[in-house]
């Protein structure tokens, strides 16, 4: 066992601007190494011979397989657990699973419908654990966003993104991204229940972060760089019926997105809800990045697995 506490990854603000540049630059350069490979099996791969968990007690596609995919990539293994399936379904303590999963795995990924749940595994846990997104955040999402930005438009510093719709658990990913990673983050949200989570907001501008609050969507999208939204009913969510009214205004269109800079990408963590937070013309028009975010949750997840695990000098690596 490792003396030192492990590298668990559960929100931005945990990480120094350092630290998740690195995991950024360590996702790109194994996005190079191995494009086009498929499932390589080789020994040599990084986390040959490492073993995920990835327990999932709420839906997913592109976490799921992205974290499954990309460990496979990396010479390592997969258990999926269904935490219904597991003990803890029958009231065996997360204290005690997270001590006996320890024994058998090197990393866990937990994504719950309880945001104490994830706390409570990574206090217990001497192994490294991953946020696969709880109702209060998804910072894995975030990481590849800003690759993905990055790709498309350069340096994400100094840029202007605009948030739009509902204030949920990826946009306090994205607001504490913005202070880490120093773009303007600029939020059109309804009111009451649905603005950003005050204590992210708090948290980020005090440590620099330029986050805008507004209820108007026009004032958030004027020039920015990407515009970004999300479902308008988040998986838990209650009153599906009322959301759907009171988000109405904050539909992304293409009069929307004519507000913002002539280069800005739309942006959205999927899956989408066409006709509800976006349009079929925006969702499918050049502008439109959604698919490479998708792909690059694995490229993410891999750089991330790397830094979890201590694997991130890729020096004698060659693909
Ligand atoms: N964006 C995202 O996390 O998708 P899944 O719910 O499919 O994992
Ligand atoms: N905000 C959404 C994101 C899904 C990936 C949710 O929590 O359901």
């Amino acid at each position: 066992r490792k003396a030192s506490s492990p590298r668990h990854f559960l929100d931005i603000k945990d990480h120094s601007t350092e630290t998740l540049r690195h995991i950024l630059t360590l996702a790109a350069r194994i996005k190079a190494l191995q494009q086009g490979r498929r499932h390589p099996l080789c020994p040599g791969l990084p986390l040959a011979g490492r073993a995920l968990g990835l327990m999932m007690s709420r839906p997913s596609t592109r976490t799921r397989v992205s974290f499954e995919i990309g460990m496979k990539q990396l010479g390592g293994t997969v258990n999926v657990l269904s935490p219904s399936e597991m003990q803890l379904g029958r009231g065996e303590s997360i204290a005690d699973t997270a001590r006996v999963l320890s024994r058998f795995l090197d990393v866990i990924t937990l994504r719950t419908g309880t945001d104490a749940n994830l706390r409570e595994l990574a206090r217990w846990s001497s192994v490294p654990v991953i946020n696969g997104l709880t109702p209060v955040s998804h910072p894995v999402q975030i990481l590849a966003d800003i690759l993905t930005f990055e790709e498309h438009r350069g340096p994400i510093t100094g840029r202007k993104l605009a948030w739009i719709g509902d204030g949920n658990n990826v946009a306090t990913s994205m607001i504490e991204a913005a202070a880490r990673l120093g773009f303007s983050l600029h939020l059109a949200t309804p009111e009451g229940e649905f603005t950003p989570s005050e204590t992210a907001v708090k948290w980020a501008r005090d440590n620099g972060g330029d986050i805008r609050l507004t209820h108007d969507p026009r004032e958030a999208a004027e020039g920015a760089d990407a515009v970004i939204t999300d479902t308008w009913v988040s998986m838990g969510d209650k009153d599906a019926e009322n959301r759907l009214r009171i988000f109405r205004p904050y539909h992304v269109d293409k009069a929307l997105m004519a507000l913002a800079s002539p280069e800005a990408l739309f942006m959205h963590c999927l899956p989408a809800h066409i006709g509800e937070e976006v349009s079929k013309a925006v969702f499918e028009s050049p502008a439109s990045v959604v698919f490479d975010e998708a792909e690059n949750r694995l490229h993410a997840q891999k750089g991330l697995l790397l830094w979890c695990m201590e694997k991130d000098d890729l020096s004698d690596y060659q693909g």
